[in-house]
């Protein structure tokens, strides 16, 4: 079904087209390059809330465009100690599989389950991700759907699963790809407790808060924890719980890391062809 949003003073009309049952919606219609108005504001958020992950299409960004638009919906957020993004925009990080050099490095990055900047005592609300050069196939990026694995929990389960407190790090996450942080980086990005069940702070809707950052259980032995939040993964990750995205020339997305996890998937040769991505960050809200 698609939804023709078309109010008086919305200058342009634009379509919302749900992209699978569980979530997802592409918008067309709509100029990101231009500031919207109030209305359309009001009714890309609306999308953005309901759809969780918003698709838009045949968009051209510069890197002050990119921060234009996703500036409408909060404030933006700078990024860790070590990638601050580059020149002049320091808040459009660059995501890439090329070599300082521009040669495609055959190493893809963010390939485990994660919300963005979830270690962090206000994680991340919004990521929006602008393709600027794809491989000729693959390179995807999945979504799973928390609200969905929450309320597909056992009754039990839920109400056991009440209260508990996860422990984020990105000392740990970064450790787990083999990669130690610096003193600085450790500074800058000190573990961080959440509530393992979330409280959407604008739907109200409860879902799972957790992904590669996502350590350890407040509370419980370490290795009993960590074993409970890869099981809690497991089933939040199954195929019924996410949308695979395959990328297009020109596609922007938008997507809420309040109730999604994503990843990159290394589907394609990462040593032969580049795939390069703009990303900026809207800072989020302590999660209680
Ligand atoms: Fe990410």
């Amino acid at each position: 079904m698609t939804d023709t949003v078309q109010e008086a003073s919305v200058s342009q009309a634009f379509e919302i087209t749900p992209l699978s049952d569980l979530m997802a919606a592409e918008v067309t219609g709509l100029d990101l390059s231009q500031p919207f108005d109030t209305v359309t504001q009001a009714a890309v958020n609306r999308a953005f809330l309901e759809y969780q992950l918003l698709v838009f299409r045949n968009q051209s960004l510069t890197k002050d465009q990119q921060v234009g638009f996703t500036e409408q919906f909060g404030t933006l957020e700078r990024h860790t100690a070590r990638n601050r993004g580059v020149g002049t925009h320091p808040l459009v990080h660059i995501v890439s599989n090329l070599t300082a050099e521009g040669t495609p490095s055959g190493t893809v990055n963010s390939t485990q389950w994660h919300s963005d900047k979830s270690f962090r005592p206000a994680p991340s609300m919004a990521t929006v991700l602008h393709a600027v050069t794809l491989p000729p196939d693959g390179g995807d990026t999945c979504f799973a759907n928390m609200y969905a694995a929450y309320a597909g929990l056992a009754d039990a389960e839920k109400t056991e699963l009440e209260g508990v407190r996860v422990i984020h790090s990105w000392e740990l996450s970064r450790e787990n790809i083999g990669r130690v942080l610096s003193e600085e980086e450790k500074r800058d990005a000190p573990p961080m407790t959440h509530p393992l069940i979330r409280v959407h702070p604008e739907t109200g809707r409860k879902g799972f808060f957790m992904g590669m950052h996502a350590s350890h259980l407040e509370g419980m032995p370490r290795d009993k924890g960590r074993a409970r939040i890869e099981a809690l993964e497991a089933h939040a990750t199954q195929p019924q719980f996410v949308y695979r995205h395959h990328w297009r020339d020109g596609d922007v997305l938008m997507w809420d890391n309040r109730c999604l996890l994503h990843h990159a998937d290394p589907n394609f040769d990462a040593a032969r062809h580049p795939r390069v991505l703009h990303r900026t960050c809207l800072r989020g809200t302590p999660t209680a």
